[in-house]
């Protein structure tokens, strides 16, 4: 695991982009696994400002929220959309759907899409319980892409997006940790005191499922670039 760590959280968000524009740019076709949360929006507006070539790149994002549309406002589709895909085009993007009547047979479409396509840098926030996607603590380390109950830290982290906590769905499709390790390089971007205690598991402790992260420790190709506050338990 390769540990950047960058004085403010704007030098964490350039060096992260700076990295997946050298990985993007020059190739022919690359496949980017993309993430959402507050994390990754200043990364994206790197990309919009630069507007950085990306109509030979095929995204696949990690997870989306059952029973929303990709038209509704809180959906990882929309915030897609609306943070990037509106002004920087890719050759083609890929989200789970949230709304198919069949989540799991979606979760199985996605896993399949996913693994075809192959992907060659992911990027992961972490979620403040260690998550990563939305693989909750507990999940299994060889975990495909499936449906997911959020626990109620997680839907209360996020309800910031919503208006109320009973908006905040209550599960979501999700990659899993197998899908997500397969991927041939990995970023993850961490920022701030709230994620100081996920942030020194995943580095510090044994790989146990308590800290889904910790998984990152096995994959040989980890980037992990951090801001002072969120190495500040370390
Ligand atoms: C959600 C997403 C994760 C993300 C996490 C942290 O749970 N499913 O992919 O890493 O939020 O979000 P934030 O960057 O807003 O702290």
């Amino acid at each position: 695991m390769n540990v950047l760590v960058a004085k403010t959280a704007n030098d964490a968000e350039r060096i992260a982009y700076t990295l997946i524009k050298e990985r993007i740019s020059g190739k022919h076709d690359f496949v980017l696994g993309l993430a959402t949360g507050s994390t990754p929006v200043g990364m994206y507006q790197m990309f919009k400002q630069d507007a950085l070539d990306c109509s030979h790149v095929t995204s696949v994002n990690l997870d989306e929220y059952i029973g929303l549309s990709p038209e509704h406002p809180q959906s990882y589709n929309r915030f897609m959309k609306d943070r990037l895909f509106d002004e920087v085009p890719f050759k083609q993007s890929h989200l789970p759907k949230g709304d198919a009547s069949d989540p799991e047979a979606e979760a199985a479409r996605y896993e399949g899409l996913v693994r075809t396509l192959g992907v060659d840098l992911q990027l992961l926030g972490i979620g403040e319980n260690g998550h990563i996607a939305f693989n909750e603590p507990g999940t299994a380390l060889d975990a495909k892409t499936h449906v997911t109950e959020l626990t109620e830290s997680t839907r209360e982290a996020n309800r910031r997006f919503f208006d109320r906590l009973e908006d905040v769905p209550t599960h979501a499709i999700t990659m899993g940790l197998d899908t997500i390790m397969n991927a041939r390089e990995i970023v993850l971007v961490a920022i701030g005191e709230r994620k100081a205690e996920a942030v020194q598991h995943m580095i510090e402790s044994v790989p146990t499922v308590d800290w889904p992260a910790t998984i990152l420790q096995a994959h040989p190709g980890v980037t992990v670039v951090l801001d002072e506050a969120a190495v500040s338990r370390c």
